[in-house]
């Protein structure tokens, strides 16, 4: 879907289809640097890190496996509560593992947060993140962040896997949602 499929749902295109993969392009070229000689375990968060995911893995020229959690972060309103539960597990062992957390956002920090705690207690050799895009302003917890692709202000941002109410997933480019939109 194209910016132009939504243009009344949208108030301000941030990033074009052609400046996020410019963007996951040199992440990766960073990630084949930093894990030269290793296999690593992509572990994607669903469900907004599936196109992240299908991109950075194809453009990495490293001997990689993927992995998916589901977590829900969030209660019955649209804030981040802390209180992480897990819905879908890794089916992978991360003993002795190099692990590198693939997300599309991190907003408040809190998701974060926990995940790494969690997934470091289970033996991994390494976990890092890779975020495409962070909001500095909404950070309520410090994550330590070892990849982002682009600091973003903090406003409703959809497509390219991000949502709102399971809708503009399928937009090729990232934008801010129009506010009639939520209202
Ligand atoms: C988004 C995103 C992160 C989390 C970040 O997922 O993919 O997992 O929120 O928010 P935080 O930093 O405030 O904790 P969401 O819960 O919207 O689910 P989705 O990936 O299925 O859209």
């Amino acid at each position: 879907m194209q910016f132009s499929d939504v243009e009344g749902d949208l108030s301000e295109v941030l990033l074009t289809q052609e400046e996020i993969h410019e963007k996951i392009a040199v992440m990766a070229r960073q990630i084949e640097i930093d894990y030269a000689g290793e296999k690593v375990l992509l572990v994607g968060v669903l469900r907004g890190a599936v196109m992240v995911m299908a991109d950075l893995a194809r453009e990495l020229a490293l001997p990689i496996e993927m992995d998916w959690m589901a977590v829900s972060s969030y209660g019955a309103g649209t804030q981040s509560s802390g209180v992480v539960r897990i819905l879908k597990d890794l089916d992978s062992d991360l003993e002795g593992r190099k692990v590198l957390i693939v997300e599309d956002i991190i907003d408040s920090g809190l998701t974060l947060s926990w995940l790494l705690g969690n997934l470091r207690s289970r033996g991994a050799a390494s976990v890092e993140i890779c975020t495409l895009l962070r909001k500095p302003d909404a950070a309520k917890v410090e994550v330590d962040v070892k990849y982002v692709g682009f600091d973003i202000p903090n406003a409703f941002v959809v497509g390219y896997g991000l949502d709102f109410a399971e809708k503009y997933r399928n937009l090729r480019g990232i934008a801010v949602l129009a506010p009639h939109v939520y209202a």
